[in-house]
């Protein structure tokens, strides 16, 4: 646990929920979430990442609660032209969101996403003043051949070498082991920390030690209200990227009152 980084709790919507859907899930999650200033007051931010369609729907239901926000699921790195589907960092601003996520495994691996394009979605996101969430996390095969932590700082150091002093204090990273992915699978919590232990240094390394203080560490990999203490307890994990946990309002808000109970 740390008092120079917030602990952020984090919903990934992917592709579900339609705009009907929204109002009805930000009631129950009123009933189930932690006080507005009991979070704050905890150093908890809350986040959500629902599809396009309903972001600015979203944007307006969170209104101003407090250390809370709205964010994209990806966006494209040129302001606006000939690119069919896409959606643009000012695009994502005009509704109200402030977050972006940046190189999640199912864009990688489903939609060639690379190391380069994440690079230049982060530059773009930075420019229109957006804050990136950066995702990296190793496959299965890729953990039993050894090699998780290797390819973890190679996505890490491609993504976000070289960015400003400044831009470094706005980004935060999700640590998401793939084979934990919607499977029921969690890391084992001490397994989590050594990682993000490790991503911390890379961040060091890049950032320098006080601003790599800054930078939340989020863990993803099916967090539910069961697990989230042990995972959120740790020194370097900095809350959680939440998928399927997410869609319901109950669960979600149970995560997130674990994170104000285990606070900053
Ligand atoms: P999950 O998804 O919680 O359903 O495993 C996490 C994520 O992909 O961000």
């Amino acid at each position: 646990m740390s008092e120079t980084r917030p602990l952020v709790v984090a919903a990934n919507w992917k592709m579900h929920k339609t705009t009907g859907e929204v109002d009805p899930y930000f009631s129950e999650f009123a009933r189930s979430a932690p006080d507005p200033a009991a979070a704050v007051e905890a150093g908890v931010e809350i986040a959500f990442f629902p599809a396009f369609p309903v972001l600015e729907r979203v944007a307006l239901a969170l209104g101003d609660r407090a250390g809370a926000s709205a964010g994209a699921q990806v966006c494209h790195w040129e302001d606006e032209g000939a690119f069919t589907g896409e959606v643009s960092a000012p695009m994502i601003v005009a509704t109200g969101a402030t977050r972006v996520l940046v190189g999640h495994s199912e864009r990688r691996r489903l939609f060639g996403e690379t190391d380069e394009t994440c690079r230049k979605r982060i530059r773009a996101a930075l420019d229109h003043g957006l804050a990136p969430m950066v995702c990296v996390g190793e496959t299965l095969e890729e953990r039993e051949a050894g090699r998780a932590r290797p390819v973890v700082v190679r996505q890490l150091t491609r993504a976000i070498e070289g960015l400003e002093r400044e831009e470094y204090r706005r980004i935060s990273i999700a640590y998401e082991p793939v084979w934990a992915i919607g499977t029921g699978r969690t890391a084992a919590p001490g397994d989590a920390q050594e990682m993000h232990r490790g991503a911390r240094e890379v961040l060091t390394t890049l950032a320098g030690p006080e601003a790599a203080e800054t930078i939340p560490i989020l863990y993803g990999g099916s967090v539910k209200p069961e697990n989230a203490r042990e995972l959120l307890g740790r020194a370097d994990i900095d809350g959680a990227l939440v998928g399927g946990a997410s869609l319901d309002p109950g669960s979600f808000g149970a995560i997130a009152r674990i994170g104000v109970e285990i606070g900053r």
